[in-house]
């Protein structure tokens, strides 16, 4: 499932790149990439779209991981994108990506992001309640501009995911009604400054199981066929993300079973096809090098505290996500295991990559990797506990260079003043 993970007489690699080197060029905690691996994924994603005959584009979902580097390759790989913020359509243009070939989601834009995307010519803006759709009718007409809008319906279909990152259910903020998809879709056609072009939907993250995705993507069709029954134009439908990744060996659906349901439930349509995945993508093309600060022995458990932490990684602490985690050394790979806690030097014990993990005995020093970190990996960092950002490095084959340099105090701090009543600082 990792063919760009190499276990080497020199130690675990990325491509052909020892992670050992990469510790000692640039330091720890890293994020390392595989240039490979993120081309192999969306080359296989989208061969399997295609394969289908389906006229389906990809529109990488930059929230999993915006790296200027990553979302560059994708876009000379032909991948659209898939923004949520003015930032990541920034991003988006930075990488190469044309307008038209950018969606703009989101449940809560601001006017000042809706007038930049349509200033910018976006060619779909998924709108997700009346209101917004008001709203963005206002901005265009005084633009005098026409906003292509895509209506974001919400199936309240249980993606059957964690909690948090479950989106597709009624009770979620997302979306509109589907029982309000008609009515508001021939409403949007009457507004000015707006063009419905079709129809959205997103029903959640790490999707282990097709199931969901087909009875979300059926009620979209039968929604299609409404509207077209209506007589008013639709020309796309766009099918979100979500498809999961194996973290802990788990079977998950390939991107052709994938393929084949989105066939089976929307290609009698004719429609044309957004997908936006995001972790599919980049998740098992990335991983959090890090080093071994000491271990413990607690009273009850033997800790490995790393100098990596929440901060950096912060999906086991928000989700109780499992990852798996690699030393780095040869001879560690057939020394005895026993349970131990892997955590962060973070001042919480929600610090914690992994509980009860076997593992070897891991001295001061010794480097480890956590492994499927390159999606909602360094895009969820934080300063927390005053630690700068972590480096990134991509690898290439036997190349490495580094994409993001570990952040300076001085970058982390940069902008802060005192307020002028606490005078200068002193000496
Ligand atoms: N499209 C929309 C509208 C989305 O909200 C998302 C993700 C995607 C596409 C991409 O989904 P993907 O293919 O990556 O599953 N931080 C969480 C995941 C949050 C996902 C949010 N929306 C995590 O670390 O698991």
């Amino acid at each position: 499932a990792r063919p760009h993970l190499a276990l080497t007489a020199v130690g675990l690699a990325v491509e052909a790149v020892p992670l050992a080197r990469v510790a000692v060029s640039h330091g720890t905690p890293t994020w390392v990439y595989s240039a490979a691996a993120i081309h192999t994924r969306y080359r296989a994603m989208s061969v399997a779209l295609a394969e289908t005959g389906l006229d389906a584009r990809i529109h990488y979902a930059l929230k999993a991981n915006d790296s200027l580097a990553v979302v560059t390759q994708l876009a000379r790989q032909g991948a659209g994108a898939d923004v949520v913020s003015d930032g990541e359509r920034r991003i988006a243009r930075q990488a190469g990506i044309a307008p038209r070939d950018i969606v703009f989601s989101g449940v809560g834009k601001t006017e000042a992001e809706l007038r930049a995307a349509l200033a910018d010519g976006v060619g779909q803006i998924n709108v997700e309640s009346a209101e917004e759709l008001a709203m963005l009718s206002a901005i265009a007409r005084g633009m005098g501009v026409t906003a292509k809008v895509a209506l974001r319906i919400n199936p309240d279909v249980d993606a059957g995911t964690h909690a948090k990152i479950t989106t597709g259910l009624a009770e979620n903020k997302f979306g509109i009604p589907s029982t309000d998809a008609l009515a508001l879709y021939s409403h949007a056609a009457a507004l000015p400054g707006i063009v419905p072009v079709g129809l959205a939907m997103h029903i959640g993250s790490q999707i282990t199981s097709l199931a969901p995705f087909r009875s979300a993507y059926s009620l979209l069709a039968a929604l299609a066929r409404e509207v077209r029954s209506a007589g008013l134009p639709i020309a796309l439908l766009d099918i979100g993300g979500g498809l999961g990744i194996p973290y802990a060996g788990e079977e998950v659906p390939s991107a052709s079973a994938y393929a084949a349901m989105v066939k089976e439930t929307l290609g009698a349509l004719g429609l044309r096809l957004v997908v936006e995945p995001g972790r599919w993508i980049v998740g098992p093309a990335g991983v959090l090098l890090a080093r071994v600060v000491l271990q413990k022995q607690g009273e009850h458990r033997r800790f490995v505290i790393l100098d990596a932490a929440m901060n950096d990684l912060i999906r086991p602490s928000l989700y109780d996500a499992w990852h798996g985690i690699l030393p780095v050394t040869p001879a560690r790979w057939r020394a005895p295991l026993s349970p131990a806690d892997v955590v962060g030097p973070v001042c919480e014990t929600g610090d914690t990559f992994a509980s009860a993990r076997p593992l070897p005995d891991l001295g001061p020093g010794e480097l480890v990797a956590i492994l499927d970190a390159g999606a909602y990996g360094a895009v969820m960092s934080s300063t927390y506990n005053a630690r700068p950002l972590a480096a990134a490095v991509m690898v290439s084959g036997t190349a490495d260079a580094v994409i993001r340099p570990r952040q300076s105090f001085e970058a982390m701090r940069a902008g802060e003043v005192l307020p002028p009543w606490l005078g200068p600082l002193l000496p």
